[in-house]
């Protein structure tokens, strides 16, 4: 007879508890405790996927770390450059890969194209979300076709692993977590234990086989993945797929590699027939235009390990009501609070009564400082409504007494400003110690402080 057990989980992180709470004792959320059933007393050797005996068991002893033999880890490199560079380098054996975006964002469209274009590596795509026609319709659209890709709609875990053995694949992705079903928890699919439960599998399943297997989760709205963070420990890699839907852009980026920097990102365009890598980001965050306009900057940015310039958009107008209307898409608010009092103080420039829009071109956010001279630039720009000269960009922090920063890998922004033709670029004066700008054709303006940048410009 088998005993079952109940327990509360929390929905947000995970904890686990006896009884149930208003509050996350862990986490501090409200209401999130939910009882679930947890069946106890399956002996663990039952519960494994070995049972299913894919590979012979392997015991483990104590070891000295000498005696370890350093192996170069083994990797597949996948025809999506993008996709090896954000895990450090193409898929790692054995590793088991969250993949976190929100419903739409194209994480189905994504793995299926990359498992359809491994020709040489033999795939299996777990969905459990859509039948064999939806995949088949994809597959379709995106114009490809893999003798080496099996599929299997499947939620029990139990049964995976079963046809894993029968069919020993070499790569594994689950499409979704969420519906994965361990029949040895009563809970519902998508429930935190359930997700622990089947993670865990999965987890000793690519450690113990050395399949690399690849987890697709969904987001919840507050940007977490959703089950509880528990399961980002479990995994190896932790890739969030994001993008604005309005856009075509999607940004693939890494927020935790046991195998590489988490300093990486990939870019994809959304395209009829799927997803297009973006090899050369700057270009299609700039706008091509003919005639100058007052208010635009180009900023010198890094996304991760990758320079990328991006266009600023300001525009700053008369203010109609008491209180003058301040709004930044893609810039943090208090950011451009901050540049318009340094403005306010350092320039002289009356910001106090004026409505100022700021916008970063493309749908993107960027965090790098080193945008805060382009900010400041098209600001001013549109103040005077007079544009910045063409084929000019910025890249330097501003600091509160109206100084130009040094910023971070330098000569890597100036490299990226040349290359797509710019001919000049303004940075701070404290970047050019140390640094041999003769090798640019750029010519390289080293600025101290905004009034300096203000004469240059205007
Ligand atoms: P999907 O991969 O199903 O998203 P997710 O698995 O993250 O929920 O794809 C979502 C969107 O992508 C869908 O709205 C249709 C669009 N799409 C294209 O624009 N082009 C394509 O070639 C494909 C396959 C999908
Ligand atoms: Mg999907």
């Amino acid at each position: 007879m088998s005993k079952i057990r109940t327990a509360f989980f929390c929905q947000n992180c995970g904890y686990e508890s006896a009884k149930w709470n208003g509050k996350c004792p862990s986490c501090g959320e409200w209401n999130t405790f939910v009882e679930e059933r947890v069946q106890k007393d399956i002996p663990q050797k039952q519960q494994d996927w070995k049972n299913n005996d894919i590979s012979p068991a392997r015991t483990h002893k104590i070891i000295n770390l000498a005696e370890v033999v350093t192996r170069e880890e083994e990797r597949i490199l996948t025809p999506d450059n993008e996709l090896n560079r954000v895990l450090g380098g193409g898929i790692v054996a054995g590793s088991l890969v969250l993949v976190g975006g929100e419903p739409g964002i194209g994480k189905s469209t994504l793995f299926l194209q990359n498992a359809l274009q491994l020709k040489h590596i033999k795939t299996l795509y777990i969905s459990g979300e859509e039948s064999e026609q939806q995949i088949k319709m994809r597959a379709d659209r995106i114009q490809n076709s893999n003798e080496q890709f099996y599929l299997l709609t499947e939620t029990s875990t139990q049964t995976i692993f079963q046809e894993i053995k029968k069919l020993q694949p070499q790569l594994v992705i689950v499409d979704s977590i969420q519906t994965l079903q361990s029949p040895f928890i009563e809970s519902a699919p998508g429930s935190v234990s359930q997700i622990r439960e089947t993670t865990a599998e999965l987890q000793r399943f690519a450690k113990e086989s050395n399949i690399p297997v690849f987890l697709i989760g969904h987001i919840t709205k507050d940007g977490s993945i959703a089950g509880p963070k528990v399961l980002e420990h479990m995994v190896d890699t932790v890739l969030q797929f994001e993008g604005d839907q309005h856009y075509a852009y999607r940004i693939l980026r890494t927020i935790k590699n046991r195998f590489g920097s988490t300093a990486e990102l990939g870019i994809y365009e959304m395209t009829g027939t799927g997803l297009r890598q973006v090899t050369n980001p700057s270009e299609i965050l700039i706008s091509q235009r003919e005639d100058l306009l007052s208010g635009v900057a180009i900023a010198a940015t890094m996304e991760g390990m990758r320079p990328l310039l991006v266009e600023v958009q300001a525009l700053v107008t008369q203010s109609v009501y008491g209180t003058p209307q301040r709004t930044a898409t893609g810039f943090d608010l208090r950011r451009l609070q901050l540049l318009l009092a340094v403005l306010e103080k350092r320039g002289g420039f009356h910001f106090g009564v004026k409505d100022v829009f700021l916008n970063i071109a493309g749908g993107i956010r960027v965090e790098d400082p080193a945008i805060d001279l382009a900010v400041l630039c098209a600001l001013l720009s549109s103040y005077e409504d007079n544009a910045i000269p063409p084929k000019v960009c910025f890249s330097g922090e501003v600091g509160l007494s109206g100084e130009i920063r040094a910023v971070n890998r330098i000569e890597q922004r100036i490299a990226e400003a040349e290359k797509l033709g710019f001919e000049k670029i303004f940075i701070s004066r404290y970047n050019k110690k140390g640094i041999d700008f003769s090798k640019f054709h750029i010519e390289v303006i080293a600025v101290g402080r905004v009034e300096e940048v203000y004469q240059r410009l205007f």
